[in-house]
């Protein structure tokens, strides 16, 4: 069931939902979330049910601001207290210390916990109107079942969980990939997942600087999901291997699809043309933005083989460059 998330009718019953143990899927600024009440593990159990996820791996706790995070923490490191204070509402998820015996499921048995306090609007209601109803924050994954691309839309969440799902339509997401991750559990803040927000940009509000998320030992308990994958088959390739692979295309080379930013200018139409082709925005923050529509949109095309140009090595493009990379197959 589809309802739109500006109708406070539809975002009251979605509230209700959730305080009643059920899964609802809703818009936030990065990417559609499965969301369950964080404090009940049995409603958090569906979650990982519903996405074929394993239950060791972490969901986020979604909360409306450091008030609320503050009941699932048993303490915000000082860092942690710059990063939400400059950076919440928004797309940068911090893990924590755990507030013992609270949202044991959604943390996947850790004994550190992420939280993030969205900036969509859809997600501000409903996160308010589910705490009126005793509910002190909402774990969501990204709704899409374990491995696949991320969902930025309302349509995606449906295609993927079908029409007995809760799902309230907030647009397109505006921001395109999940939050970054900084770990702040364990002294240095390590980042664990790129966002949008640049390193340079973390690292500033933080006044210290990121671990890289390898460089950091012993490693990061709850590993990240491995890949963002199409069903295609997705190549990241350097424009002069892209072009190389474009020449050698032939009829048994399937459905192809293109994303790039510099070959296009010079394809030239032909019986092995690629089937698809979209212009990779030069900019960071645009790619990122319709990144997983782009790759949904090939899937719903059918195509086989996903070639994809390189963005970039600058600090602007690094979540991108981490989406693709998971994404990426060969
Ligand atoms: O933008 C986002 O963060 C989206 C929206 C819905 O808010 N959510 C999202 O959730 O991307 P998910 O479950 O797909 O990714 C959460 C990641 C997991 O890969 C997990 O490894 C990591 O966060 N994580 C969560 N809690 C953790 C913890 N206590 N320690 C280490 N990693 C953790
Ligand atoms: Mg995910």
């Amino acid at each position: 069931m589809l309802f739109d998330g500006r109708d406070a009718v539809a975002v009251e019953h979605a509230a209700a939902v959730l305080a009643g143990g059920g899964l609802v899927g809703f818009p936030t600024e990065t990417v559609y979330g499965l969301g369950a009440r964080a404090d009940d593990n049995v409603a958090v159990a569906k979650i990982f049910a519903a996405k074929g996820r394993p239950a060791d791996h972490p969901l986020i706790v979604h909360v409306q601001g450091v008030a609320q995070a503050a009941v699932f923490a048993s303490e915000l490191p000082a860092v942690a207290q710059r990063l939400t204070s400059a950076l919440w509402p928004g797309p940068l998820t911090v893990i924590v210390p755990r507030a013992s015996r609270m949202a044991e499921a959604a943390a996947g048995g850790q004994a550190s916990i992420g939280l993030r306090c969205p900036s969509h609007p859809v997600a501000h209601a409903l996160l308010a109107a589910a705490a009126r109803l005793g509910v002190p924050g909402v774990a969501a994954p990204s709704a899409n079942r374990f491995g696949r691309v991320s969902p930025t839309r309302a349509a995606h969440v449906v295609a993927e969980f079908g029409d007995d799902l809760l799902v309230l339509d907030g647009g397109d997401s505006e921001v395109g990939i999940e939050s970054a991750i900084v770990d702040c559990s364990r002294g240095q803040p390590v980042l664990l997942r790129p966002g949008v927000l640049t390193r340079g940009q973390i690292e500033s509000v933080a006044g210290q600087r990121l671990l890289a998320r390898d460089a950091a030992a012993p490693r990061a308990p709850g590993s990240l999901e491995t890949h963002y994958a199409p069903r295609a088959r997705l190549q990241l390739l350097a424009a002069p291997a892209l072009r190389a692979a474009l020449q050698s295309l032939d009829s048994a080379s399937g459905r192809v699809a293109v994303y790039s930013h510099t070959v296009h200018a010079e394809l030239r139409p032909s019986a092995t043309w690629p089937r698809l082709y979209k212009v990779m925005p030069m900019q960071a923050d645009l790619t990122a933005r319709e990144l997983f529509s782009v790759l949904h949109e090939f899937d719903d095309d059918g195509v086989q083989l996903i070639l994809v140009e390189e963005p970039p090595d600058t600090p602007a493009w690094e979540g991108v460059r981490d989406r693709l990379r998971r994404a990426a197959t060969a």
